[in-house]
């Protein structure tokens, strides 16, 4: 596979030396045409992905809810609609000035040593994030730290397709389509590789859910979106 061979420009392996400064540096690449790509990629779900994420969300008006790996911001404005007070954190700069336009407060940080208080989030989200962090289950303690006991998780995140006949249509499209794609339209389509081979290593739904459990959290449960292609996950702080 060509992947192999291309993945290596942009210094990252799918599910091993995901450096914190290499991630970051691959997001900066990607920031100018991130909204686009993901649309492009997506075929335009991403826009009941986030609507689907805010409603397992349930955050209610004035609360404070933490969207950390949120990038261009553009999952934070989705939550703010609910009106709540929706904080965008991400550790690349590049990702954070692109989304620069979006009406949201904005704080640079990092998923694994987040810039809050202990229990002064009501909720926290991470959108197509926790993948990319380096060490998934030190961020999951780490959410556990900064959201009040009741609060909630939502985890949204590329998962396995539950049908294996289109699993299968699926993981041919990952590998094949989706890097020929983001070729045309990306401003670094060799991260889209790393896309790809990222969501083949991720857990299936019921690993994540066993591995946010152990983190700390309570009352795991997970709804699957467009046939698996997404999952949310939803927990609770005890
Ligand atoms: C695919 S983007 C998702 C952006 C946004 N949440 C969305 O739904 O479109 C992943 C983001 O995770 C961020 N990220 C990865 N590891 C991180 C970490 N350890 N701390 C903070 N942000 C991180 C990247 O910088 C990038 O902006």
């Amino acid at each position: 596979m060509g992947s192999r061979r291309d993945s290596a420009h942009t210094g990252l392996r799918a599910g091993l030396d995901k450096q914190p400064r290499d991630v970051a540096a691959m997001f900066d690449r990607v920031a100018r045409r991130y909204d686009v790509t993901n649309t492009v990629l997506s075929g335009g779900l991403d826009a009941g992905w986030r609507r689907a994420t805010r409603e397992a969300l349930g955050a209610r008006p004035g609360e404070v809810v933490l969207d950390v790996a949120a990038g261009t911001a553009v999952s934070t404005v989705e939550l703010a609609a609910a009106g709540v007070h929706a904080i965008a954190c991400d550790f690349s700069q590049g990702m954070l000035r692109a989304g620069a336009a979006r009406p949201v407060p904005k704080v640079a940080g990092d998923a694994m040593a987040l810039p809050l208080a202990d229990a002064s989030a009501d909720g926290l989200v991470i959108s197509f994030g926790l993948r990319n962090v380096a060490d998934p289950d030190v961020a999951l303690r780490e959410f556990a730290r900064v959201v009040r006991p009741g609060g909630t998780l939502v985890v949204c995140e590329f998962s396995s397709p539950t049908w294996a006949p289109f699993r299968t249509v699926y993981t041919e499209y990952l590998m094949r389509a989706l890097p020929r794609i983001a070729r045309a339209v990306s401003s670094n389509p060799d991260a889209y590789v790393y896309l790809a081979e990222s969501i083949r290593a991720w857990p299936d739904q019921p690993a994540l859910a066993a591995r946010i459990q152990a983190a700390g959290w309570a009352d795991v449960e997970w709804r699957d979106l467009t046939g698996g292609i997404v999952a949310l996950h939803r927990a609770v702080r005890p």
